[in-house]
């Protein structure tokens, strides 16, 4: 049975009836662009084969019941009383969703759901934005709201910064809708303009390994990296004497030009943004053009820029990406999302995955005296909705 059929089967058992609709979206790997999407950068990324699905169905009256297959655990609440409690609940995603659709003047009525996930939680993967974009794609279906494309992306990352506070950029739910088999995603997000590019993967793999020190990003340190790149930002207005909101807006050779001259954080925070960038740039053309040793390589500069401008890697992050280059199959490596944890991202030889996630395993336990876990993923698709009659 696929995670599909899983939850429908649930669903079923739960509330003795069949789902009307099935939302499914995926989770997601940065490949180019580490800190770039809060800033008014670029972004190059891919969905992963690995996905959230919310069953759902009218239950004709107020009531809205969850039911977290995964977790065992569930919940029920009013469509008039929809609240957090004092600590992030795994419901407040889709609850954030709804208070979202809802404030766009979508139609919702009560509903009963079956959540169910083979995305990791806390390895980085983006598995809050899967159950965003699922519930809203599994809603869509329901009660027949028109929202989607970036505008959905944005509903779902307004639900995630203000709902469930968590101060993250646009890169998470832009996968989760954009994603598409065979396709890495550009980003531009400053205008939000966005492509696709065709990179077959029949030859790689992507492989996550987690580093086994979890990552969260509500914790402090996500957001000082947000407030010290606009504190870069604004002193580069200063110092250039022209008005810099967003990193993005400077170029290297202007950033060159005063960098002497702003301190040791804030220069290299805005060196990791501004080279990085570039980087994206060249990974674009590097995709397009079927390039994918020269793709690697600058997956494995992104890591280096992260670890020693950025300052969002840790012991364990470096260890996996430091035995990962040495393998023969491996053509980059990085840590990939927030950072501080969470896992790391390996483009990897298809005819060498197995040798090297053994390898890996093996490695990484005898160098952090940690197990690390490992995943061999493929590009994955989008948000989709399933209608059943
Ligand atoms: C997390 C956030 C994203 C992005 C990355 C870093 O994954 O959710 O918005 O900022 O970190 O690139």
């Amino acid at each position: 049975m696929d995670l599909i059929e899983q939850t429908t089967a649930e669903f079923s058992n739960r509330f003795g009836t069949r789902p009307e609709v099935v939302g499914r979206a995926p989770g997601r790997l940065e490949l180019i662009g580490n800190h770039t999407d809060y800033n008014g950068g670029y972004i190059l990324a891919a969905a992963i084969d690995l996905y959230t699905a919310v069953a759902a169905r009218k239950n004709n009256s107020s009531a809205v019941r969850l039911y977290a297959m995964d977790l065992g655990q569930s919940i029920e609440f009013d469509l008039g009383k929809i609240e957090r409690g004092r600590s992030l609940h795994w419901s407040d995603y889709t609850k954030g969703v709804m208070v979202e659709l809802r404030r766009s003047g979508a139609p919702l009525e009560g509903f009963d759901a079956v959540i169910h996930s083979n995305i990791p939680i806390g390895m980085g993967l983006s598995s809050s934005a899967a159950l965003e974009l699922a519930s809203a794609s599994a809603l869509k279906g329901l009660f027949g709201h028109t929202i989607e494309g970036m505008e959905l992306a944005s509903l779902c990352l307004r639900a995630e910064n203000g709902f469930c506070g968590a101060d993250v950029g646009i890169l998470d739910p832009f996968c989760a809708v954009y994603g598409k088999e065979k396709h890495v995603l550009f980003l531009d997000c400053l205008n939000m303009k966005h492509d696709r590019i065709e990179l077959d993967d029949a030859d790689f793999a992507l492989v996550v390994a987690d580093s086994a020190v979890e990552h969260s990003i509500v914790e402090g340190k996500y957001s000082q990296r947000h407030d010290q790149c606009s504190s870069a930002a604004s002193l580069l207005g200063k110092l250039l004497d022209r008005e810099v909101k967003l990193l993005r807006e400077v170029g290297l050779d202007e950033f060159n030009s005063v960098a002497g001259r702003m301190p040791h954080i804030e220069r290299n925070r805005a060196r990791h943004v501004i080279e990085e960038n570039l980087r994206v740039l060249a990974g674009v053309e590097a995709a397009r053009s079927g390039d994918i040793a020269t793709f690697g390589r600058l997956i494995c500069q992104s890591h280096h820029s992260s670890a020693v401008l950025f300052e969002n890697s840790c012991p364990e992050l470096d260890k996996l990406v430091k035995i990962a280059v040495e393998h023969p199959a491996v053509l980059g490596a990085k840590l990939s999302g927030g950072g501080f944890g969470g896992c790391t991202a390996n483009l990897v030889r298809r005819d060498g995955v197995d040798d090297f996630i053994g390898y890996l395993e093996r490695e990484y336990e005898q160098a952090a005296g940690k197990q690390t876990r490992t995943i061999s993923c493929s590009i994955g698709g989008g948000a989709i909705v399933t209608i059943y009659n």
